[in-house]
């Protein structure tokens, strides 16, 4: 995908194409996560109940999936429902199930028309069989898509995750002495997949809530105080954006710097 099968999408004129045009296609982040958050306080602003925002939430899904797709990221990640979701009252809980399966109903020929592969990380053998059942028809339908990987995060623990991992590697008979970050990193469920480039949250708040705790160590963070039901392919191209403008060191220090302090 390209700048081409983004404008293609944009209608001409419209403000998210200058944005478009400004992105460097061969430095795009390899994978976006995303942490969805503010649907409860978009429905609060409107006098409406929680479960509202989390309805509105899918078109945001809808658009930052499409626009990912088209401008070629090879991961995106959207962290959909966390193991401590469960303290949320059991009708919360239900819909946002509900939302969850209607989504992959609805835009399983959406994925498909976008080459997108859709992909589940998380303790899903705790999920009801019903939601493990469209999980598995979705992950089933687009395994031939080479485009776009959509990891969707759910009944996901980052914690969680590095524990099923080392009991993977044990089960696997992994010795001491052989394990090591990229052997660990393989009995991740993200294994094989790039580390996150950019951490994206919506909502303002400045914390991580557990997700991929293991992945994120060098993602540069990029925090908007747009609620997730508002968020849009303009703030997707935004974060991407400010992202390209970052100085990314590893621990190290760039080219310029060094020249600075040989002088
Ligand atoms: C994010 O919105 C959706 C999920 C966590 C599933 P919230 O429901 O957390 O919204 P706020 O944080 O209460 O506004
Ligand atoms: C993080 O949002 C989880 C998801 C987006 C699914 P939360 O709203 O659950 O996080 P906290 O409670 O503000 O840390
Ligand atoms: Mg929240």
């Amino acid at each position: 995908m390209s700048l081409e099968q983004l404008l293609a999408w944009i209608p001409a004129g419209h403000p998210d194409e200058a944005l478009a045009r400004q992105i460097q296609f061969d430095r795009l982040p390899a994978h976006v996560a995303i942490i969805m958050d503010g649907n409860g306080r978009w429905a609060a602003q409107r006098h409406l109940p929680r479960v509202e925002g989390h309805r509105a939430g899918i078109e945001a899904v809808r658009d930052t999936v499409e626009t990912g797709a088209r401008l070629g990221l090879g991961v995106l990640t959207l962290y959909a429902f966390s193991i401590e979701n469960w303290k949320r009252p059991a009708s919360e809980v239900s819909t946002l199930m509900l939302l969850l399966k209607r989504y992959l109903r609805s835009e399983l020929k959406t994925l498909l028309r976008n080459d997108i592969r859709f992909q589940v990380i998380g303790r899903t053998e705790e999920l009801s069989a019903d939601v493990r059942r469209e999980l598995q028809t979705g992950i089933e339908g687009t395994a031939q898509s080479t485009g776009m990987l959509f990891n969707v995060a759910l009944n996901y623990g980052g914690r969680a995750e590095i524990v099923d991992a080392a009991r993977r590697a044990m089960e696997a008979g992994v010795r001491p002495e052989e394990l090591d970050e990229e052997r660990f990193a393989q009995f991740l469920y993200t294994a094989g997949q790039p580390d996150p480039d950019l951490l994206i949250r919506t909502s303002g708040e400045m914390r991580v809530s557990n997700y991929l705790l293991w992945q994120i160590a060098y993602a540069e963070i990029y925090v908007t105080d747009t609620l997730w039901p508002d968020f849009r392919r303009r703030h997707l191209l935004e974060a991407i954006l400010a992202y390209q403008k970052r100085e990314r060191r590893y621990g190290g220090i760039t080219p310029a710097r060094a020249a600075i302090g040989a002088q």
